[in-house]
């Protein structure tokens, strides 16, 4: 009966059923309840299985998922190319595609085959290393969905097919689609269903967008085992074209040691779910060779995972490019750039470690003579370590990840290369209007709540069948509630300009996301200090840490239903999500 004294242990310590997370630090504070019990987190994992798993007999606890090595998938590859959907169209302007959402199994840890969701062109499952073309070459890149390669102007029209066994969607994160077109909760497309997305991309819609499912309470489980690709909107007149383009998406990865991705215990549903693996097109830190100054897209298709991208000491890359496209100007010199979960980025980076005239300038004497005094040099992509405050189960917060190398990168700048000469990066990208005044103000505050003791009751299934049922106890919310698919959050006007301030009432780090149109983040105050932004950007995702009010200035151009949320996979299935309505 190890589980019911866990209980008796765990609720004696909480004392109170229901308390906020101020309670819980005062407690922790005075010493007066201690709550050992709780940072038990075998336990409470063990628990959270045992609803998953009904055969269990009652009091037994089933032992916690065995996870595999962090080594235990291959790295070192070179960096696989993102295989890219095959327009079946021959109209000019029209790009039309099947995207099949179906498991399908892959190798990663010899012997132990792990079954993924995955996004596919029609034709079935695709086959592991048949040797019929370039991506069953690099089976890595088959994990990401494939990439949707348009341009401005043009109509997409995609069938998706749902051979899941629950329901789904697709979302076109970022893109101004119609309401009806966007892959709401709402709008769920049945296992063994199908349906059409149509869209026509916008000039000035050029930018690194992503797709990946949105149905209700399901999101974050069918992000996990694979679903989300990348999403390119080309400008004709992109003042980056002539630079070679190099593709980085960054997915998580929680495998256990039988090669199976484990559904969400009780951590992952509350901080948002981090594996044991970054994977980038799909494999564990590959190899990334940089011959000419480059052009990054990079995406952080990861559930939760914050990643803090370095080069390492005196490595500077630009920054060119936001969720929504290039900025007005280059931001030279940068060292690390911090993208929350849904985030995208446009990076330069140079051959000779550093990147192009402007950043050169910038860069010290030091680390310039790095990068001169060798030909070929190392670095290694990293994830550095960012505290975004994650909660411990018992008071108080969890330590920040340590830093993970996520690629190696070897510069072999090659001086033959006369191409290079004739790229200079330009001192203006494109022209951001700033929105204008505003016609009306919204408010969109974040709170959580966490109840112990519902806790350590059993999730309740929303799959049927399947594991990884929601939990109770947990509630994170929007104004004060989490969602109900039949209420009405906020109301906007469409075509009206709005400032719109987004405050993190919790403890931990939200990212804020809007769908259906790009914002521009006008100033973040915290403490009662407001900075205003210092560049202007379009964005569709923007990090809140906690205690901090951002405000954007935004527009909806269609009438319909947009969904606002925190872009942890998990807050959001949880309920950190609210409609709004455009009239
Ligand atoms: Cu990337 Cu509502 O989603
Ligand atoms: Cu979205
Ligand atoms: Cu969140």
């Amino acid at each position: 009966m190890i589980r019911r004294e866990f209980l008796v242990r765990a609720l004696s310590a909480a004392a109170a059923s229901v308390f906020a997370r101020e309670a819980f630090a005062q407690q922790g504070q005075q010493g007066a309840h201690s709550m050992h019990g709780m940072s038990d987190m075998s336990g409470m994992q063990g628990m959270r299985n045992s609803s998953g798993m009904p055969d269990m007999p009652g009091g037994g606890m089933p032992p916690s998922v065995q996870l595999a090595a962090p080594d235990a998938l291959p790295a070192g590859a070179p960096l696989a190319a993102l295989r890219t959907l095959p327009n079946e169209s021959g109209e000019p302007g029209l790009f039309r595609a099947t995207l099949v959402a179906q498991p399908a199994q892959h190798t990663l840890i010899a012997g132990h085959p792990t079954t993924f969701w995955q996004y596919g062109p029609a034709g079935g499952q695709p086959a592991e290393g048949a040797g019929n073309g370039p991506a069953s070459a690099q089976p890595g890149s088959l994990v990401v969905g494939p990439l949707i390669d348009v341009r401005e102007g043009d109509t997409v029209e995609i069938r998706f097919v749902n051979r899941l066994p629950e329901p789904s969607t697709i979302h076109w994160h970022g893109l101004p689609v119609p309401p009806d077109q966007d892959g709401n909760p709402s709008d769920p497309v049945a296992p063994g269903g199908s349906r059409v997305y149509r869209f026509t991309l916008p000039r000035g819609s050029a930018g690194t967008y992503w797709y990946h499912p949105h149905p209700h309470g399901q999101s974050a489980e069918q992000v996990f085992r694979g679903l989300a690709g990348p999403f390119v909107v080309r400008a004709a007149d992109d003042p980056l074209a002539a630079w070679p383009e190099r593709h980085l998406f960054f997915s998580d990865l929680k495998l256990a040691s039988d090669g199976a991705i484990p559904p969400n215990d009780m951590m992952d549903w509350m901080n948002g779910r981090e594996g044991q693996f970054v994977l980038v097109n799909g494999a564990r830190r590959p190899l990334i060779v940089v011959t000419t100054d480059e052009r990054w897209r990079i995406w952080n298709g990861c559930n939760a995972r914050y990643l803090r991208l370095s080069l390492g000491e005196g490595r500077v890359f630009t920054q060119v490019g936001t969720d929504g496209g290039l900025l007005e100007q280059p931001r030279a010199g940068l060292t690390t750039l911090l993208l929350a979960p849904g985030e995208r980025a446009e990076l330069m980076v140079s051959a000779a470690g550093a990147s192009g005239e402007a950043a050169q300038a910038q860069q010290s004497a030091q680390s310039r003579q790095l990068a001169t005094s060798a030909q070929t040099a190392r670095a290694i992509l990293t994830a550095e370590v960012y505290d975004r405050r994650k909660m411990a189960m018992s008071h108080g917060s969890l330590p920040p990840n340590p830093a993970l190398p996520l690629a190696d990168v070897q510069f072999e700048p090659d001086s033959a290369d006369t191409t290079q000469v004739a790229r200079v990066l330009p001192a203006s990208l494109r022209v951001i209007a700033p929105l204008g005044a505003p016609a009306a103000r919204k408010s969109v505050v974040f709170s959580e709540r966490m109840d112990m003791a519902a806790m350590h009751h059993t999730g309740r299934p929303v799959t049927g069948g399947l594991p990884g049922g929601l939990p109770t106890g947990m509630s994170f919310m929007i104004n004060g509630a989490t969602f109900d698919p039949r209420r009405i959050t906020l109301t906007s006007r469409r075509g009206e300009v709005e400032h719109w301030s987004i405050e993190n009432r919790t403890d931990m780090d939200h990212p804020f996301h809007l769908h259906g149109t790009q914002f521009q983040v006008l100033e973040r105050e915290q403490g009662g200090v407001a900075a205003l932004e210092p560049y202007r950007a379009w964005r569709d995702t923007v990090n809140v840490q906690p205690g901090e009010t951002v405000r954007i200035a935004t527009v909806q151009q269609q009438a319909g239903r947009r969904m606002f949320h925190c872009h942890i996979l998990e807050h959001e299935d949880l309920g950190m999500m609210g409609t709004l309505k455009v009239i």
